[in-house]
């Protein structure tokens, strides 16, 4: 049969007392791969109050050693990276060389935010009162940054490792404990990272992750008195966590549908490149996926040939393979893709390649033509088929981006710098890349959503300061 895994609580592998557990699908495949316990309400608890107890340790521990504790973490993190790569793999379908890298690249995360940590928590403020009116300089105020207490950390399906890490990093040095829910499918990789965790030495009970249903302890977990901030990626679920969420610091990033405007001066070559990297590597499943292009008339011709050439060359397969286009995460998802393209077929759109798909894997698409009527124009697929919309003026391009509910990155191909500028600053959203594919990283970078893409932002830097909250001393001088 399939392997079992144990949740982990209070420094310790546990099988639930729920006695069920949830299967993990390999995508390629179809068939179950590996199973997770299913927890209880009442583990949820139990981990929440460890985490409480936990916290108050850690906090006191020297901002240099928890820095340390860190840094073996990634260490440890770096020997496993084949071998959790592996369950990538097997869970979410990902290519053996980019899951590989997912991996690599959190090691790298860990070690930047414990040093980023210590320069960000080492300073504080000092301020004087004479300078409001009506005051004499009779007090003084220490500001400093102390933690906020459990966080709460939910990362997606599409980098269960590496949104894990993004969150438990700068939560751990700020002196926070972590509560994590892995993705179902991601859990054994999450899993495996916290076993990495658990060899770095924190104290019992700092760190659980839990697994299992949403339906479950979803709501428990979210809505939990216990917990004191939630940092969560992911669907439109995120919508309603925040709705439910008690006065607690909320960092949020859920989906995009990036427009990539290409304009008439563009190098074409370089637009192509990014296009078919950012609207196809790992088959699309990235919030930062270019989603939507949107060319002037005048060189569309151009750029579609460019992008179809490449397309061509793209491999599809099976992750283990390496190829560029792998099996979307399940068999809803790749029905969801197959609607939107039914939908765009029926209304006209025009396909560069034919629809083919087996099982989850779903060869790459470019769908040209699309209007403002065809859900594709809108929705994110999170798949291996893009959108191409001809624009007759810039502002067209612009509006089809701000008009979106989604608002996350977008991206500008031009030559002239000062139009770049002016159109980065017309769309409205959180990131805008100037002749350059959207992403998040380097993940010190500041990385957020506008609208229904998220609240609060990441990247190492900003995560350190939302996990923290201001507290002051004030001295009153006779
Ligand atoms: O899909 C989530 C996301 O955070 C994207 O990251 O590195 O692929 O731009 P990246």
């Amino acid at each position: 049969g399939e392997d079992t895994f144990k949740f982990y609580t209070d420094g310790e592998w546990k099988t639930s007392t729920s006695g069920k557990t949830v299967n993990i699908i390999n995508p390629s495949t179809l068939k179950p791969v590996f199973k997770v316990q299913a927890c209880t309400q009442d583990e949820v608890n139990k981990c929440v109050d460890s985490a409480k107890a936990a916290q108050k340790i850690w906090a006191k521990t020297p901002l240099w050693k928890r820095a340390e504790t860190l840094h073996r973490f990634a260490a440890i993190l770096r020997e496993h990276s084949v071998s959790i790569a592996g369950c990538l793999v097997k869970e979410i379908a990902k290519c053996q060389k980019d899951s590989v890298t997912e991996v690599v690249r959190s090691c790298d995360l860990i070690s930047y935010t414990a040093e980023e940590g210590i320069r960000i928590l080492a300073q504080g403020k000092f301020l004087v009162s004479d300078s409001f009116p009506g005051n004499e300089r009779n007090k003084y105020c220490l500001e400093s940054k102390i933690p906020l207490g459990v966080i709460l950390a939910i990362p997606p399906f599409n980098y269960p490792v590496n949104l894990a890490v993004s969150k438990i990093a700068p939560a751990l040095i700020t002196g926070n404990a972590v509560i994590l829910k892995p993705p179902t499918q991601g859990a054994v990789a999450g899993l495996h990272l916290i076993h990495c965790l658990h060899l770095a030495g924190f104290p019992k009970g700092l760190v659980s992750a839990i697994t299992g249903k949403g339906s479950e302890i979803g709501d428990l977990l979210t809505m939990h008195p216990g917990i004191n901030c939630i940092s969560f990626t992911g669907g439109d679920t995120g919508i309603s966590i925040s709705k439910k969420a008690g006065m607690i610091p909320l960092q949020m990033e859920l989906g995009g549908k990036d427009a990539c405007i290409v304009l008439e001066d563009a190098d074409l070559d370089l637009a192509a490149s990014n296009i078919v990297k950012g609207g196809y590597s790992y088959s699309g499943q990235r919030c930062t996926a270019v989603k939507v292009v949107c060319v002037m008339e005048s060189v569309a011709d151009t750029l579609v040939s460019a992008v179809n050439e490449k397309v061509k060359k793209l491999s599809v397969g099976m992750p283990e393979k390496n190829c560029d286009i792998t099996p979307v995460v399940s068999e809803s998802s790749a029905n969801f893709i197959q609607g939107l393209v039914e939908d765009a077929k029926e209304k006209g759109a025009t396909f560069h390649q034919e629809w083919k798909r087996e099982g989850n894997l779903i060869w790459p698409l470019l769908i040209d033509h699309v209007r403002p009527d065809m859900r594709i124009a809108w929705e994110e697929p999170f798949g291996p088929v893009l959108p191409v919309i001809r624009i007759k003026t810039i502002e067209e391009g612009i509006h089809h981006c701000n008009a979106n509910n989604f608002a996350l990155q977008g991206c500008i191909f031009t030559r002239d710098i000062n139009k770049a500028i002016m159109i980065s600053d017309a769309m409205e959203s959180g990131t805008i890349q100037i002749n350059g594919a959207p992403a998040r990283g380097p993940d010190h970078f500041p990385f957020q959503g506008l609208r229904d893409s998220g609240i609060g932002s990441q990247g190492i830097i900003n995560s350190i300061n939302i996990m923290c909250k201001v507290k002051s001393t004030v001295i009153n001088l006779p």
